[in-house]
């Protein structure tokens, strides 16, 4: 099992009333599981910007009777495909689809392949999401 360490922290008081009413409107149970998550963002934002191998997805909404969209799309993808893990593919209305790619590697490989999905004519809407392969993140 893991081992916990504690330590104490001195904050204002006005700082630590509004912590915990941030926290509570995120529905967490204590302050430790909200510090925990916040340095847990803050490393994966550090190997982000140092350029190290993180996990991400991009949430992606098109029209899919753009026909030129789709076979563009899936050209990305291949030239993508050393950095892709896995895609769903969801017929959200007679219109839209949505599309879920999730991507290991370099950030900046990942941004660039959300970048290049975001500038094709007909897609709505494109969010990356990014999060640590849970290796090295120490
Ligand atoms: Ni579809």
């Amino acid at each position: 099992m893991t081992k916990l360490y504690r330590f104490g922290i001195s904050l204002e008081k006005q700082l630590i009333d509004s912590f915990d009413r941030h926290i509570s409107e995120q529905n967490y149970q204590n302050r430790s599981e909200a510090i925990r998550d916040l340095i847990r963002n803050e490393l994966v934002k550090k190997q982000w910007s140092e350029g190290g191998v993180v996990a991400g997805v991009i949430v992606m909404n098109y029209n899919h009777h753009k026909r030129e969209l789709v076979s563009r799309m899936l050209d990305i993808q291949h030239d993508f495909q050393q950095l892709i893990i896995s895609t769903q593919h969801i017929h959200l209305t007679h219109h839209d689809c949505l599309e879920i790619i999730a991507a290991k590697g370099r950030a900046s490989e990942i941004e660039k392949l959300a970048n290049s999905l975001k500038s094709l004519v007909g897609v709505k809407h494109v969010n990356l999401s990014i999060s640590s392969v849970g290796e090295h993140s120490h």
